[in-house]
């Protein structure tokens, strides 16, 4: 393990995470020592419009995935149209590799139920939920038990801090389900149905939840809110990048002495991030990562300097996603990662559109006869065919994204597939492996 420079250290912007390793930080006594709810007084005092304008001038964007500008979304919920408005917060994280929102939860749960109630209070909503996924246990106890304690010291329900605004918080668990992270099965899931994608538009914001205007926003993007509220947006764009405002929590894994979360500020470098956590594992070389899941196409040792915002990344041919990278070295095997990956997004596809539910099957049988040794290279052009009649002709965006591994690695490590294909690698699954895709 090597020691991080001076200068990467400098790097570390702990704001999102700045409480996690204070000695009981989930509760609430810890929270409020440390400027808990004092972002929610301020608030509570200001117009719901100046708060939206508020977070439309920090330029904040969206930490689920797609980097939609948050004031904007905001702006769109209609305002005196009579009906009931929601705040739902996207608390599924189930991107392979992704995991900032669950230790988010797991240990400043507060920093969370403030943001949701600023939030519900900016776009006049009376009820929010928390969409969390069924495996995450802990992390649900933690948040419920967060909001009864916010509850009994009159931050939630009637009339709260006397200001004349209610709120009910709802912490609701999912049953586990990677398609239900895409907020419009998310929402199908929360009405008690079966979670699959809806047609938009119409969109969220005026026909969301009980088909009433809602915003769906991500645990990242929520819990940022009362620290904007705290600082102004002026502060706030003192981090990241122009158009990448902000800190950003980047989970690393893979390959790295230590793997982990690191908040730094949007545009940091993956050279950066790797000498942060204490270098590569001894004996290991980077060979290729995600930037942000596996659903972003993969990049390589030559991207070691692109900054990683929003637009960094996409000039770089590939989507900064939910920053969750994860780093394999030259002992990695990249036609196997993609063919993981795939029994993944075969197994995680809801089926309600053909390009994905059939794609994703066929390309997992390409990818284990490549693997068992009996590849042909018409393999190759058949997985590429297949991929563009997935991307874009999909339903949704697991779909999509589930060409991203594909695409990218057989444009960086074709090699490695013609390696299987003609021989000179031995073959990673067995024949029994090979039948029977399931
Ligand atoms: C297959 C799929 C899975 C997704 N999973 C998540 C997730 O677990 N968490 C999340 O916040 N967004 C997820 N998203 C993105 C959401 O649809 C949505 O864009 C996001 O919750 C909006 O929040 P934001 O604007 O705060 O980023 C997913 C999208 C797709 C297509
Ligand atoms: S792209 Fe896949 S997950 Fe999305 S609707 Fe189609 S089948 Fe379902």
């Amino acid at each position: 393990m090597t020691t991080p420079r001076p200068e990467t250290l400098a790097k570390l912007t702990p704001v999102l995470t700045k409480r996690w390793l204070s000695p009981d930080a989930w509760r609430i006594g810890t929270y409020e020592k440390l400027d808990g709810y004092a972002a929610l007084r301020k608030a509570l005092n200001a117009h719901p419009d100046d708060l939206i304008q508020l977070i439309k001038d920090s330029g904040l964007r969206g930490r689920g995935g797609a980097g939609f500008p948050t004031g904007l979304k905001w702006g769109f919920i209609p305002q005196g149209d009579g009906k009931p408005h929601y705040l739902v917060v996207n608390a599924d994280e189930g991107e392979p590799g992704t995991c900032k929102d669950l230790p988010l939860m797991t240990h400043d749960p507060h920093s969370l139920v403030e943001g949701v109630i600023i939030a519900s209070y900016a776009i006049r909503a009376n009820r929010a939920y928390i969409y969390i996924r069924g495996e995450a246990v802990h992390a649900a106890r933690r948040l419920r038990n967060a909001v009864a304690e916010a509850r009994a010291k009159g931050y939630l329900g009637r009339n709260i801090m006397g200001s004349g605004f209610d709120l009910e918080l709802v912490v609701h668990s999912g049953a586990g389900a990677y398609i239900c992270g895409e907020e419009t099965a998310l929402l199908d899931s929360l009405e008690g149905f079966r979670g699959q994608p809806r047609l938009r538009p119409p969109f969220p914001a005026t026909h969301g939840l009980y088909a009433s205007p809602t915003v769906v926003n991500n645990v990242g993007t929520i819990a940022s809110v009362p620290y904007i509220v705290l600082g102004g947006a002026d502060w706030w764009k003192t981090m990241g990048t122009e158009k990448s405002s902000g800190p950003m929590i980047y989970s690393l894994s893979g390959r790295i002495a230590n793997p982990g979360q690191y908040e730094c500020s949007m545009g940091i470098t993956l050279r950066e991030l790797i000498d942060l956590a204490g270098g590569m594992q001894p004996g290991h070389e980077l060979k290729f990562w995600t930037p942000g899941g596996s659903s972003t196409p993969l990049l390589t040792a030559e991207h070691l300097d692109v900054p990683l915002d929003f637009e960094g990344v996409a000039a770089a041919g590939s989507i900064l996603g939910t920053t969750a990278t994860q780093i394999f070295s030259d002992q990695d095997c990249p036609v196997y990662a993609t063919y993981r990956w795939l029994e993944f997004y075969h197994h995680e596809s809801c089926g309600k559109c053909t390009p994905c539910r059939e794609g994703n099957y066929w390309m997992v049988r390409v990818y284990r006869r490549i693997l068992a040794g009996q590849g042909t290279h018409e393999d190759l052009d058949t997985l590429l065919d297949t991929c563009d009649n997935i991307l874009g002709r999909s339903f949704c965006g697991l779909g999509d994204g589930a060409t991203s591994p594909v695409t990218s690695s057989l444009k960086y490590f074709k090699q490695d597939y013609l390696d299987y294909i003609e021989g000179r690698t031995a073959p990673k699954l067995s024949d029994k492996q090979l039948v029977g895709a399931h």
